[in-house]
């Protein structure tokens, strides 16, 4: 939890011409993209279409081969900001606020300030009252939430979030993305990846359409959605594109 820092002026989030190649395999072929403040920016594509190396590179996880990626005009480092969550998070054997707190000194939060920030964040998240909890026992959906919770610890304006329902019921799910919305409405850009069409109708406002690691289509989810302007981007949404 030390990658969030910096508060402000993470963001844009350019990518410029940027390769990944494992070993000599081409998983992404010249991204070029930006993440502006706003709305979610949801990737979609079909299974190994290169969503999470494309987050990976996005938060400084990854280095690119060849090409750059810059945070607000600055280089990438592993401790640029960006709160992130993924699939399967691991709770601390402590209790919920215990969870929080971990990511508040891990992010140099003032201790003064620790025990009204783990309330502030528990709120966010719909875990007000759970703060004695041990995390463990919380149900996979409120562990996803707590994830939510510490990421945020840091102030984070950005928030990366891969497959992050991938393992929730439809109700757990639900109630994750009212929590994505609220973090969202304060400001705080979400570029997440979903292989679920519904989720991303329901939290783009722009769309990112990734196809054997190249962007195929870009733009407001409205217009996608609604009449997209690639034929990549008609079978995605007619369940087609497969590969
Ligand atoms: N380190 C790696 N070595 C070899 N292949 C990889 C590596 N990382 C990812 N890949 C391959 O790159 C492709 C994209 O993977 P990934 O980014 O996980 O896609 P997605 O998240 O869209 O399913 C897949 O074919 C995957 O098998
Ligand atoms: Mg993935």
């Amino acid at each position: 939890m030390k990658h969030t820092r910096s508060p402000h002026s993470d963001l844009p989030i350019r990518f410029e011409d940027v390769s990944y190649n494992a070993n000599t395999i081409p998983i992404l072929d010249r991204i070029n993209l930006v993440f502006e403040a706003g709305p979610p920016t949801v990737l979609i594509g079909p299974n190994g279409s290169g969503k999470t190396t494309l987050l990976r590179i996005a938060m400084g996880l990854l280095t690119p081969s060849t090409g750059q990626v810059t945070w607000g005009g600055r280089g990438v480092h592993l401790t640029a900001g960006g709160g992130f969550v993924f699939q399967r998070p691991t709770m601390l054997r402590r209790s919920v606020g215990g969870n929080i707190r971990y990511a508040l000194k891990a992010a140099s939060v003032p201790r003064a300030l620790h025990d009204s920030r783990i309330r502030e964040l528990l709120t966010l998240v719909g875990l007000a009252g759970l703060a004695e909890r041990p995390a463990r026992r919380l149900s996979g959906g409120e562990q996803q939430h707590l994830a939510l919770a510490r990421a945020l610890a840091g102030n984070s304006r950005v928030l990366f979030l891969d497959e992050p329902t991938a393992s929730l019921d439809p109700a757990a799910t639900k109630a994750f993305e009212d929590v994505i919305q609220n973090i969202a409405a304060q400001g705080i850009k979400v570029v997440m990846s979903t292989h679920d069409l519904g989720e991303a109708r329901r939290l783009a406002g722009e769309v990112v359409l990734l196809h054997r690691g190249q962007v195929v289509e870009t733009g407001a989810a409205l217009v996608f959605f609604m009449s997209p302007l690639t034929l990549e981007g008609r079978k995605f949404l007619a369940g087609d594109l497969l590969l």
